[in-house]
């Protein structure tokens, strides 16, 4: 297998006009890889840290120099004639050199962007697609799955423009359907929910994900406006497409309580989830991600045993792609599907230990973008590879979006020609 001969790391933008990193992996064969990694805005407290430069002198102090130095200086010469394909070791490698649990030393900005590189470089010189490779390695008893979309169509929260408390609002096709017909239901929905709330006079620009960022009155007026929009359409609500939400609870909990526009005072843990029976009754809500905040486990618990098990609940903050904090999760029966975020956790060894566990425990796994992206397609080979249940890349519009769904196009019509 080829050996890295360099590594090479620079400071690019994201889809929010910050900087973030970028790596190529360079080896003795000829073969690279390169890699950007995302950012989020609604980050788990247990998530990995992203190193910034804090310079006020450059992009208000969120460069990433130091990440990229890191890079440059630390990492790259450690992993110099590495063999590319040993992904378990140059990820540990790493982490021995950060020598902290969160990777705040050296940045789990610079890790991620390097262990995905090389995951690209491996796949290049076995000169297979990476989702192959992928599924080959580390998910060989399960063929490659293209996963599920899930659409997020309005952003409120940290994505919207500050009047719904509610982080996302999603349309998720019945995996029943064909990706493309699936790709297709969402973006018309998309391009009705538009006409809907241009007729309203309602604001109808876009938001961090591409979902519109409307001026409603409640969050359950969002979910309101996208059901009927698909109503009037030819889908059918709970059966060819399904609502979700997630509403990010930890952006909004304040004083142990939850203050929301639905309600003129703010609402204790027990209304919260009053509220939520309420709305999967009328909606038939498919997935509710990260609905109580992150450190209330006995909540989420409550959650569970008072919702159908056909609604999801999802682990996004609550998890923070951690296998432990998985596994505590599924032993106090507090959820019952897992957000994948690479970056949440900086290696892809560790992303796929997660995996293993959610696996293990029959949890759904949703592979996810971040609200600042790039236009890398990387979690979208990964979410085939490892036979992801779902994908969540945001609404189909927004460059760094598209990439990714145009990707499983891609990958879809690969796999029908191999069959
Ligand atoms: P983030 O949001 O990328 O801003 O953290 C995405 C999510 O919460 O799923
Ligand atoms: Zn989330």
């Amino acid at each position: 297998m080829p050996k890295i001969t360099r590594i090479i790391a620079r400071e690019i933008l994201d889809s929010r006009a910050v900087p973030t990193v970028e790596v190529s992996v360079l080896t003795d064969s000829g073969v690279f890889g390169t890699a950007s990694v995302p950012s989020g805005a609604s980050t788990g407290k247990a998530e990995d840290v992203e190193l910034r430069d804090n310079d006020p002198a450059r992009f208000n102090g969120k460069g990433v120099l130091k990440a990229v130095g890191n890079v440059n200086t630390v990492l790259g010469p450690a992993l110099l004639g590495h063999d590319v394909s040993d992904q378990e070791g140059i990820d540990q490698l790493m982490l021995n050199l950060d020598g902290t649990p969160n990777e705040s030393r050296l940045g789990s900005n610079a890790i991620l962007a390097v262990s995905i590189a090389s995951l690209k470089a491996a796949a290049s010189a076995a000169n297979v697609p990476l989702f192959s490779y992928i599924n080959t390695r580390y998910h060989p008893h399960t063929p490659p799955k293209i996963p599920g979309p899930v659409f997020n169509l309005i952003n409120g929260g940290k994505h919207g423009a500050g009047n719904l408390d509610f982080q996302e609002f999603h349309v998720i096709p019945s995996t029943k359907m064909s990706y493309h017909d699936a790709l297709r239901a969402g973006t018309e929905t998309w391009t009705n929910l538009k006409t809907e709330l241009i007729r309203r006079n309602a604001v109808h620009s876009v938001g961090d994900e591409g979902g519109f960022a409307p001026n409603l009155f409640t969050n359950a007026d969002a979910l309101e406006i996208l059901a009927l929009v698909i109503k009037n359409s030819s889908y059918r609500l709970g059966q060819e497409l399904f609502l979700g939400l997630d509403v990010a609870a930890d952006e909004f909990f304040v004083s142990n309580k939850y203050p929301i526009k639905d309600s003129p005072r703010p609402l204790s843990r027990e209304e919260l989830i009053a509220l939520y029976v309420d709305l999967v009754k009328t909606y038939g809500l498919l997935s509710l991600e990260d609905p109580l905040a992150q450190e209330d486990w006995e909540g989420w618990q409550q959650l569970v045993a008072a919702l159908p098990d056909t609604t999801m609940i999802v682990g996004d903050d609550l998890v923070s792609t951690n296998a432990k904090r998985l596994q505590k999760a599924i032993d106090q029966k507090s959820c019952t599907a897992v957000i994948v975020k690479p970056n949440q956790t900086g290696t892809i060894t560790e992303t796929i230990e997660l995996m293993k566990v959610a696996e293990a425990n029959h949890i759904n796994t949703i592979v996810s973008h971040r609200s600042g992206e790039t236009n890398d397609t990387f979690i979208a080979d990964f979410a085939v590879g490892m036979s992801s249940s779902y994908a969540k890349f945001g609404a189909p519009d927004r460059g760094e979006r598209v990439a990714k769904y145009n990707r499983l196009l891609e990958i879809e019509q690969y796999l029908a020609q191999e069959s």
